[in-house]
């Protein structure tokens, strides 16, 4: 595997492979490696020939007191890591290579970004994404790109900017990858004390437990979010937001009637965590 830092050597690898007919997969990643990231590599390696993985913990889509300064960073590991799935090329650029001085353009994708994530961390996270992940577009040029549905909200917002803007690459989402307790991995869960790192399974717990009510045929979204409120409630968590909404336009949905995604966001000791289901009504629970 290659490490590259700059964006004309990408690209000349990328140019390279793409002329001698190779396809190509990008895993945008801003490190700190856990098994979600490993499956993403993995079904990136499966389905293309050349696989990039992008390692950039990107600035613009942190707000002022949020966690860039400390966001966990281990460059060597994660590059072992990516090397063992089989990664062709980690594309791990400086700051300034991504963002050099006079950088002034803004992508901001409205309506599906003023809610969940986007009401809660403000207008820039998701402006940063898309400026990111557009960026990354535009210098690997992947036929595929592989997002976790861990970030539901992000997911939508991609495959937003792709269509919107006329992007020539797929999208593929991959499942949630969970621990043996059923806490999403996330690269921040290593910010969890002990006592808090327990708490946290409660977000699972909460969604499923929405699910299983909606199983007994309960579809009113006040007593679906009710009832994983409670747990969070005696895990001591207040969340950020629990809602019920559309899967793909983010709309407030007050009957589940097919599917819909039940997001959820909470500070659970020093760690602010995200986690989803795709609720599913009692009729439709063969189609999953
Ligand atoms: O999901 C992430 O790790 C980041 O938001 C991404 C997509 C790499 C953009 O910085």
């Amino acid at each position: 595997m290659r490490i590259i830092r700059t964006i004309a050597e990408v690209r000349a690898a990328v140019g390279e492979a793409k002329r001698g007919g190779k396809t190509v997969g990008l895993v945008p990643t801003m490190g700190a490696f856990h098994a979600g990231h490993l499956s993403l590599m993995r079904e990136a390696r499966k389905n293309n020939d050349l696989v990039v993985v992008s390692l950039f913990v990107n600035p613009t889509q942190f707000g002022p007191n949020e966690d860039l300064s400390r966001y966990p960073r281990d460059e060597a590991r994660d590059a072992a890591m990516a090397d063992e799935q089989g990664a062709d090329i980690l594309f791990a650029p400086e700051p300034a290579e991504i963002y050099p001085d006079g950088f002034a353009t803004t992508i901001h994708i409205a309506g599906i970004t003023d809610v969940l994530d986007g009401a809660s961390r403000g207008a820039h996270h998701f402006d940063g994404v898309a400026a990111v992940v557009a960026k990354l577009f535009g210098i690997v040029a992947p036929d595929v790109a592989y997002f976790g549905q861990k970030d539901a909200q992000q997911v939508l917002v991609v495959r937003r900017l792709v269509r919107d803007l006329n992007l020539d690459v797929r999208i593929e989402a991959c499942p949630i990858v969970r621990e043996a307790d059923g806490l999403a991995m996330s690269s921040r869960n290593v910010y969890l004390d002990p006592e808090a790192r327990r708490r946290a399974t409660a977000l699972n717990r909460a969604l499923d437990a929405a699910q299983a009510l909606a199983d007994t045929g309960e579809r009113d979204t006040g007593a679906l979010t009710a009832a994983a409120g409670a747990i969070l409630a005696d895990a001591g968590i207040t969340p950020e937001y629990l809602e019920l909404r559309d899967t793909e336009t983010l709309r407030p949905v007050v009957r589940l009637d097919g599917e819909a995604l039940l997001a959820v966001a909470a500070n659970v000791g020093a760690a602010r965590l995200i986690d989803n289901h795709i609720l599913r009504s009692a009729d439709r629970r063969g189609d999953a």
